[in-house]
């Protein structure tokens, strides 16, 4: 087979790229380890910041989040116990976010795909990308007893944390950096009335606590555990009552709970991997970098990389411009460590971290209270979380 962009990875970002590829009459090909289902069954987070609610739109793929997505002008976050309002919409200019589900962002792409004809090869196992320092790289995949091979003329590494394109680096030519939380998420997803119409982050004593949904009728929490804690350990009776310890009293009351749908414990951790190009290889997405998920940038960060790599590729072949590809490292790398920073920050304000010196204890709270008192503050918090500009 030949294609001129070979894709590892259908998660949320070799899928968006693939589209706007096609929608600008480019030709790629998709190599995806699971199938379909067990990519759609991950539950992951909901909000889209505008810039990646733009590159939905211009990939063809924005009807149903435009539909069904809600526009959230602001969110809560709350001081053991009391409450601060974030208007986004007030602090930024009008920028706002759209909350919807990346499971449904994901449904989306496969169906703009499958409308298109576009070629996604599911169950490919043994991915492996070939001649990445030559003109003429390829991929090579295994489905069932066969080895079949996609020409092309470079490829992407969409393939998340876990994937094989960046463990194709020889590691002289890659730097890492990476912090490790000392604790994770446990999520879960309830067939109830969200108790509020807005997000509530809470920073509390006992641990950090975020109130999400995914509908008027779907609700997404979390609550921060140590990172020894199961999802066994932890019954849908224990997971609501910590939930309400670390909520405001008048918001714990209004709480409505139900059984738990999913329940799931990630761990916290921000990684980068520099460069984001090596030969014709480019990485995109998860596959270089990751935060832990207190800003929701995750999938806003792999979006502003498919933004630069997109636009690359665009001239590339449109103009015979190469400049933003060889740009691409330099600038996708820009944003996502603003992102890294926004993600970390709000990682040290709202979390507990178990042996916090007194001093860094302090300084968490006075950080705190800065927010609630300066407006300056609060607009750098809405800028960032709006997402900032390409
Ligand atoms: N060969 C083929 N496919 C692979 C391989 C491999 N060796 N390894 C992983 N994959 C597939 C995974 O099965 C997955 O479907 O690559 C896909 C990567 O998808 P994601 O992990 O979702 O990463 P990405 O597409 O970059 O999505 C952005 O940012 O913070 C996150 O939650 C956010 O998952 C979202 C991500
Ligand atoms: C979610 O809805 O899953 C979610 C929302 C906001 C975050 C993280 C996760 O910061």
């Amino acid at each position: 087979m030949k294609t001129q962009v070979g894709i590892i990875g259908g998660g949320p970002s070799g899928l968006l790229l693939s589209q706007l590829l096609h929608v600008n009459g480019i030709d790629s090909v998709i190599l995806e380890r699971q199938s379909r289902d067990y990519v759609l069954g991950r539950i992951r987070a909901g909000v889209l910041e505008h810039g990646f609610a733009r590159l939905m739109r211009e990939a063809q793929c924005g009807e149903r989040m435009d539909r069904e997505g809600q526009i959230h002008e602001g969110f809560e976050i709350s001081d053991n116990g009391a409450l601060l309002h974030v208007n986004l919409k007030e602090l930024t200019g009008g920028n706002t976010v759209i909350v919807y589900g990346q499971t449904e962002v994901t449904r989306d792409l496969y169906e703009a795909r499958d409308r298109m004809g576009g070629v996604i090869i599911h169950d490919a196992s043994d991915v492996k990308p070939h001649g990445i320092l030559t003109e003429t790289p390829y991929l090579t995949y295994r489905k069932g007893s066969e080895i079949l091979r996609v020409d092309c003329d470079f490829i992407v590494g969409a393939d998340g944390f876990h994937g094989v394109s960046r463990k194709s680096v020889p590691g002289e030519a890659l730097r890492e950096f990476e912090r490790v939380y000392p604790f994770g998420w446990l999520g879960m997803l309830s067939r109830t009335e969200p108790v509020s119409p807005e997000l509530i982050y809470a920073k509390h004593e006992r641990g950090f606590a975020l109130c999400s949904l995914r509908s008027q009728v779907l609700s997404r929490y979390y609550i921060q555990v140590p990172l020894s804690d199961t999802v066994d350990g932890w019954s849908d009776e224990a997971f609501w009552g910590e939930l309400k310890r670390r909520l405001p009293a008048e918001i714990a009351a209004k709480l409505i709970t139900g059984p738990s749908i999913e329940k799931s414990i990630a761990p916290l951790r921000s990684y980068v991997a520099e460069p984001m190009r090596y030969g014709n290889l480019f990485l995109a997405g998860d596959a270089a970098h990751i935060v832990p998920p207190t800003g929701a940038r995750g999938l806003n960060s792999a979006g502003s990389d498919i933004y630069y790599l997109f636009n690359g590729l665009r001239d590339y072949y449109r103009n015979d411009d190469d400049r933003g590809l060889e740009a691409y490292s330099e600038r996708a790398l820009a944003r996502v460590w603003k992102a890294q920073r926004f993600s970390w920050w709000m990682t040290s304000l709202l979390h507990t971290f178990p042996d916090s010196e007194p001093y860094a204890k302090r300084l968490q709270d006075t950080e705190m209270s800065h927010l609630f008192s300066s407006r300056n503050a609060l607009a750098s918090l809405a800028e960032n979380y709006v997402g900032l500009e390409y």
